[in-house]
């Protein structure tokens, strides 16, 4: 007996509901699945873990912030209550399906999610009429990105930010530092418990060059 296509499509149209159900969590879940690597985590970040994160962010002196891996925008709208009203966030992530969720979730001028990967944060920030950014976070899983990339995207990071910026990284794993140390010579660290799973925190700032 062979299926009507309503019937194969059936699934998907279930999947689709209790993605839609489940709202950023389900869409995070759903990003999981399709890219685990890229993606390297089940669970978006808490709140006690995002302000543990931002808590050493001065936004007075922030024009430009940009993030890596916004992910469904977990850290989006607290950068957002503390930025000014004329600074710029920029996010930037790998997965369409994150961006094309942000720019229908959040209606704000200040936000522009793009579709692109970290290590072309020079071009990304210069299409965007901005020569250096002033604070950069990351929430990309370092550990598990291809051979590479995470030394590609620490170097650009540190070009890309104005001296006294800094790039506030937190990671499942201590290896995040490795990628850092060539690079900044300040580095301070953290840690949260109150994250699944607990995660160190790095700020490594740009000093005078
Ligand atoms: C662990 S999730 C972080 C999500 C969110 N920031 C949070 O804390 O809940 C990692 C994100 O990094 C993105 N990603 C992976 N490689 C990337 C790259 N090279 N450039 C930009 N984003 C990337 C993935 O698509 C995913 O959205």
């Amino acid at each position: 007996m062979s299926l009507s296509k309503a019937e194969t499509r059936r699934p998907d149209r279930l999947r689709d509901r209790v993605v839609r159900a489940l709202g950023p969590w389900g869409m995070f879940l759903k990003g999981f699945v399709k890219h685990p690597v890229m993606v390297g985590s089940i669970i978006p970040s808490t709140g006690t873990l995002i302000d543990h994160m931002l808590s050493r962010v001065d936004w007075a002196k922030v024009d430009l912030f940009v993030e890596y891996g916004p992910g469904v925008g977990t850290f989006s709208r607290t950068i957002l209550a503390h930025m000014r009203g004329d600074a710029t966030y920029i996010a930037i992530d790998t997965n369409g399906d994150f961006i094309d969720y942000l720019q229908r979730d959040i209606a704000d001028s200040r936000f522009r999610p793009i579709l692109g990967s970290a290590t072309d944060v020079e071009a990304i920030i210069a299409a965007n009429g901005f020569t250096h950014a002033d604070q950069i976070l990351s929430g990309l899983p370092f550990s598990t990105l291809p051979d590479g990339v995470g030394p590609a995207i620490a170097a650009a990071t540190h070009r890309a930010l104005r001296p006294g910026g800094s790039f506030l990284v937190y990671q499942f794993r201590k290896r995040a530092r490795d990628f850092l140390e060539p690079h900044f010579s300040q580095i301070e660290n953290g840690f949260e418990w109150w994250n699944i799973p607990p995660c160190f925190l790095f700020w490594a700032t740009k000093t005078d060059d």
